[in-house]
């Protein structure tokens, strides 16, 4: 039986679309992008394990199964109501408009219709507003068991989906706020980030089932390496700070005693240029946030250093992007002593866009194509609203 689906994304879905795309490379999915809603339709053959599926991946929020395509006003009401009359007595269930189709207004009314509808045959009808166009939130559709309906119209009929599968909350804030160790100064990736960033790297990580081994030279406290090991990955994280290192031991102790992975890490302290210092080879991936600069504060259109301590003019900004350049080169050219022929390298380049002028990765990904990596794909990008730094996620494919 075929079925399709839709997958939501969240703030970032230039990202949630790619990872979605690696995500299901070589399985027999065919896919169709809606892009204009920020969101994807999924045509598959069969039923997929849609929870287990919406648990690997970072950036999709939700999952919803396509109810039907072609409907018309009157179909879309009949369609609701015949779905909610299945179930129990008691009916929890909510609306929304993802594209906008309908108006705040015309889905008043439906919910009106509806309820009115249903409680000639159920005993507790509760109906959920939701805060906006795009829906309830996972933790509102998973705590009040909500039925939830989206309703698009991608052409002159409406589509109904209904919401079948939400993000796990319970993981993703254990996994952020739960650790032992943060440093908010060197610049945590969210996990959702780190954990779409790990299935970039792979090839239909669905299918996967041989050992595969990630490694994070720039490993911080650890984020990218605690989703590799969600992802099956046996992980070894490197840098070259001793106290981080110690850090990085506790959080992912941590790690593995609350959501026992199947695979184990290992650390170690080095600089990332010197990596071939390791007793390493073979590594399927490198997934990678490398060290970004100081933490820059702009006060009246003028760029300092965290807490004003320092006032950087354009010459120190461009002396401190030009020595990440030479950092992450020399870098790269490293891992090739390490990474499999083939071996992926999925990597963070930030861009500086400061008050007066711009700094971008530009000539580091020229260069990348000289130390014998193929560029698969990038930017993509992801940063907090109004930050001066922006990251830039590349896909890097070692040639040799
Ligand atoms: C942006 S942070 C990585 C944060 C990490 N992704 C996380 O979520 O915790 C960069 C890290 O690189 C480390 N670092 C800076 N220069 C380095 C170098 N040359 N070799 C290895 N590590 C380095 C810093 O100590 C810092 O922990």
């Amino acid at each position: 039986m075929e079925e399709k689906y839709l997958f939501l994304f969240g703030n970032t879905p230039q990202l949630g679309l790619k990872e979605l795309e690696s995500f299901f490379t070589n399985c027999k999915v065919s896919v169709e992008n809606l892009e204009r809603f920020s969101l994807y339709v999924l045509a598959k053959t069969s039923v997929i394990d849609y929870q287990t599926v919406l648990n690997q991946l970072g950036c999709t929020i939700k999952i919803a199964l396509v109810l039907g395509d072609d409907y018309d006003a009157a179909q879309l009401e009949a369609a609701i109501f015949q779905e909610l009359k299945k179930g129990q007595q008691k009916v929890v269930f909510g609306t929304s408009s993802p594209d906008k189709s309908l108006s705040q207004q015309s889905l008043r009314v439906l919910k009106v219709e509806i309820k009115r509808k249903l409680s000639l045959t159920k005993k507790g009808i509760r109906f959920i507003d939701s805060p906006d166009e795009r829906g309830l939130s996972s933790v509102v559709i998973a705590k009040e068991k909500v039925s939830e309906f989206l309703i698009f119209k991608p052409d002159n009929k409406f589509l109904l989906a209904k919401t079948i599968a939400v993000q796990n909350y319970e993981y993703w804030s254990k996994a952020d706020f739960g650790r032992p160790f943060a440093d908010p100064r060197s610049g945590m990736l969210p996990p959702k980030i780190a954990r779409a960033m790990v299935n970039l790297s792979q090839e239909c990580p669905c299918n996967t089932k041989e050992s595969r081994t990630l490694l994070d030279p720039f490993c911080g406290m650890g984020t990218i390496l605690q989703e590799g090991l969600a992802d099956g990955f046996a992980v070894i994280g490197s840098d070259f700070s001793s106290e981080v290192i110690k850090k990085t031991q506790k959080n992912l102790e941590w790690y593995t005693k609350e959501f026992k992975p199947v695979k184990n890490f290992s650390l170690f302290t080095v600089d990332a240029v010197h990596l071939s210092q390791l007793p390493l080879s073979e590594i399927d991936c490198i997934v990678t946030e490398g060290y970004m600069g100081p933490t820059l504060e702009i006060y009246q259109e003028e760029v300092f250093t965290s807490g004003r301590t320092e006032k950087l003019n354009t010459e120190k900004l461009k002396n401190i992007y030009k020595g990440l350049e030479k950092l992450y080169i020399g870098s790269l050219r490293e891992w090739k002593k390490v990474l499999k022929k083939d071996g992926k390298v999925v990597m963070i380049f930030p861009s500086f866009h400061l008050p007066k002028f711009t700094l971008k990765p530009e000539k580091i990904i020229d260069k990348i194509r000289n130390l014998g990596y193929s560029i698969s794909y990038g930017p993509l990008e992801y940063s907090r609203f109004g930050a001066s730094i922006i990251r830039n996620i590349y896909l890097l494919n070692n040639l040799s």
